[in-house]
C-alpha cells in the first residue's frame, strides 16, 4: 500500500539513490555524475529551512519515489517570478505506473497551491516521452521547447517547460 508523507532526513540517502539511478541510463538529469550523498543532505537541509515541502512516496516502509519544489530562476534578485516554482519528481523504476507519481504530484500541488503558487512547471528531457505524457495526464501543458540546451552522452539535448497554473 503505497502512501505519501513528508521526507524526513534518514529518507536522503534512498532519495539519493532514486536520482543516481537514473544518471547513467538516462537524460532525465542533465548530469554525468552520481550526487554525493551530501550534496542531497545540503538541498534538503536548504529546503526545509526555506519552508518548501519535500514528500516521499513509501510503498511498505520502503521509499520509491519523492517529489519536491524550488524556485524558478533567482527569485530573490527577480522576485517578479516569486509565485512560480519548478518542481522536481522521481520514482524508483520498480515502482513505475503504479500511481506512486501522481500521489506525490497532488500532495505536492496542494502544498503550493497553499502556499500561494500561481503556476509549476517541470523542465522536462524532450526524450522523456513518459514523463511528458505524466505531465499531460496531471494536467500540465507544453509551454515552450528550448532546442540543443543540453548536452549528455555526446549529442544536444531539447528541453521542454511542462506548466500548469494553480489557482484562477
Ligand atoms: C515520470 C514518473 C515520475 C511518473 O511516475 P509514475 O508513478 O510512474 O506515474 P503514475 O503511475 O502515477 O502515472 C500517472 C499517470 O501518468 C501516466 N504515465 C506515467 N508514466 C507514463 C509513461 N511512461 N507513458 C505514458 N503514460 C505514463 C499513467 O498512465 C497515469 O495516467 P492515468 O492516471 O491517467 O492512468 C516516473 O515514471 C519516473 O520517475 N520516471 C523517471 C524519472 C522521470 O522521468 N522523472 C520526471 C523528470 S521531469
Amino acid at each position: 500500500m503505497i502512501h505519501v508523507r513528508e521526507a524526513l532526513r534518514a529518507d536522503v540517502p534512498a532519495i539519493t539513490a532514486i536520482l543516481n539511478a537514473l544518471i547513467d541510463t538516462t537524460t532525465t538529469i542533465y548530469r554525468n555524475e552520481p550526487f554525493p550523498l551530501a550534496d542531497r543532505q545540503e538541498w534538503f537541509d536548504a529546503q526545509g529551512a526555506a519552508g518548501r515541502p519535500v514528500l516521499v512516496g513509501v510503498d511498505d516502509g520502503e521509499v520509491v519515489g519523492f517529489a519536491s519544489y524550488g524556485p524558478f530562476r533567482d527569485n530573490e534578485r527577480l522576485p517578479g517570478f516569486r509565485f512560480t516554482v519548478e518542481h522536481t519528481v522521481h520514482v524508483s523504476e520498480a515502482a513505475w505506473g503504479t500511481g506512486v507519481g501522481r500521489r506525490l504530484m497532488d500532495e505536492l500541488i496542494v502544498r503550493a497551491a497553499a502556499g500561494g503558487v500561481h503556476v509549476m512547471l517541470g523542465a522536462v528531457d524532450s526524450a522523456n516521452k513518459g514523463s511528458i505524457r505524466f505531465h499531460e495526464r496531471l494536467g500540465f501543458t507544453e509551454q515552450g521547447r528550448l532546442r540543443e540546451i543540453g548536452w549528455k552522452h555526446d549529442r544536444w539535448l531539447d528541453m521542454v517547460f511542462m506548466v500548469r497554473r494553480l489557482d484562477g
